[in-house]
């Protein structure tokens, strides 16, 4: 018999995307389905989803006549496969002058506990039997933005349904003010150590880590890592008391969607076989940011540019990359003073250095299939996917050695070389000078074209499909749904 697991989000690629988590919502669920679990994700119907799903049906399912101030609804899709459960209330995720989560300046949206309350809440109320003919077996929780989640199953009318809570990032844990318990709905008892009280306030993740049955994170090395005061950003304590209940399962990637082979956004189709295609899509992107045809390695970041990406060690080794005849393209969003220093460095190194800002899916696509490095010096990274895209299109990633970076790549040190297993090249996180001397090292391989052919081919080979690790977490479902039944 199959397992039915709802899967809450707040972000769902190829409908809406700010980063991994949106990779990850989106194909994890289909992998399930090889393994015996039916899936259905609930996500807010922002004004994108409503607009990529113009041409499908939405059919409403469920309604509230006030949720959490306003109106809602929830509507059943269907997109490529997936079942989608749309949460509408044009109140909390109506058309709005900025992003998912805040405003253009960059400040959080002041209602967004109670749009993720909301959602969290819907969830409970689904996964409990609110709708007609389907109820969950098992609850899976996204980040804090859902995390919120196991709070309200806990409290309400099936206690026992197992959720699990998945940690994407630490560093956004969704804390708010105490004042806003009394309207969450939770029973008084919950504002306590051990329900969704966080030093004083209200915390969502933090809720989520106390009352689900199963924590994973995308990495067991930032498993590892975030049960240390230096990574555990105020939480390691519970993440160390919920001891075993805590793992770590690495990240897989869609390979129909990043396949050299069939990706519309490429030059040229290429694989680790024939790499001939490769020399086009290099061409193609010289051309699309305006560098000058050189004989050194073109790195790339495709990021978010914000401080845990490591951007400004970047801004301050361009100097060094163009010394040694590197040449750089970037494609990213974010945090405006890291992207005027980029924009900047272009302008004094014109024809070596190409900066893109914004969002742009193809552009990404094109740049993992042309450029020969891809740069991610993080000083935190929970798992990381563009070392994942680089390692299967060939662009071998240059990255701290940190969380799931540590644990998807392997260095070309001398033991790797000699048993002809590197895929890539690791450094200290958080240090200027080791990003400079790894920049360094790739540049010296580079000069090398048959050890570099032999490192990429090795990375091109590593298979980073989900189909091992939807199987871990269609077991972790299953075990909990066991262990539940015994309760
Ligand atoms: P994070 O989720 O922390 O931002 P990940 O490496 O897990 O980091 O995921 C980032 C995802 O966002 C990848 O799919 C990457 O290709 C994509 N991405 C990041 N910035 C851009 C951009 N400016 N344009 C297109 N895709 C981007
Ligand atoms: C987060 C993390 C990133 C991870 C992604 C998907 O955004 O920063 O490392 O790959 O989630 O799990």
């Amino acid at each position: 018999m199959s397992l039915r697991l709802l899967s809450v989000t707040s972000e769902l690629h190829p409908l809406i995307k700010t980063g991994g988590l949106a990779d990850v919502a989106g194909a994890l669920p289909l992998a399930l389905a090889g393994h015996g679990v039916e899936v259905r994700s609930l996500l807010p119907a922002y004004p994108q989803v409503q607009r990529a799903l113009a041409r499908i049906r939405l059919r409403p399912v469920h309604s509230y006549k006030t949720l959490f101030g306003g109106p809602a609804r929830v509507l059943a899709a269907q997109h490529q496969g997936h079942d989608l459960l749309l949460l509408d209330s044009p109140a909390l995720f109506g058309t709005r002058d900025g992003g998912l989560y805040g405003d253009l300046a960059g400040h959080d949206w002041a209602d967004n506990w109670r749009r993720f309350a909301a959602l969290a809440a819907v969830a409970a109320d689904i996964a409990a039997g609110a709708l007609k003919g389907w109820a969950a077996d098992v609850v899976h929780a996204h980040d804090w933005q859902a995390a919120l989640t196991a709070a309200y199953v806990r409290h309400g009318r099936r206690p026992d349904l197992p959720v699990v809570v998945t940690i994407h990032n630490l560093a956004f844990q969704g804390r708010f003010d105490a004042a806003i318990f009394p309207e969450l709905g939770l029973p008084p008892s919950a504002f306590a150590l051990d329900g969704v009280e966080y030093y004083g306030g209200v915390g969502f993740l933090k809720a989520g880590l106390q009352y689900a049955d199963a924590v994973t994170t995308v990495s067991p090395s930032y498993a590892d890592e975030i049960r240390t005061p230096d990574a555990g950003m105020g939480l390691d304590g519970l993440l160390r008391a919920r001891g075993d209940a805590v793992l770590g399962i690495v990240n897989g990637i869609d390979t129909r969607e990043w396949d050299p082979m069939a990706d519309p956004a490429l030059a040229a189709p290429f694989s680790h076989r024939a790499l001939g295609g490769r020399s086009s899509n290099r061409r193609a992107l010289e051309k699309r940011f305006g560098l000058k045809p050189g004989r050194g390695p073109i790195f790339a970041v495709i990021s978010r540019l914000t401080w845990q990406k490591g951007i400004d060690l970047i801004v301050d080794a361009i100097g060094h990359l163009v010394g040694l005849g590197g040449r750089l393209v970037v494609l990213g969003s974010g945090d405006g003073a890291m992207e005027n220093a980029l924009l900047g460095a272009a302008s004094r190194h014109p024809g070596a250095i190409g900066v893109v800002t914004g969002y742009d899916e193809p552009l990404a696509h094109l740049i993992q299939a042309g450029a020969d490095a891809i740069l991610i010096p993080s000083r935190f990274e929970p798992c990381g996917l563009t070392q994942l895209y680089g390692l299967r299109y060939g662009t071998i990633p240059v990255a701290a050695r940190t969380g799931g970076l540590a644990d998807t790549i392997i260095d070309a040190n001398d033991a790797a070389l000699n048993a002809g297993c590197a895929t890539g090249l690791l450094h200290q996180p958080g240090s200027g000078d080791a990003l400079r001397h790894a920049i360094a090292r790739a540049v010296h391989l580079h000069a090398a074209p048959d050890l570099w052919q032999a490192i990429r081919r090795q990375g091109m080979r590593a298979d980073w499909g989900w189909e091992r690790s939807s199987a871990r977490y269609a077991a972790l479902y299953t075990d909990l749904v066991a262990q539940a039944a015994t309760r």
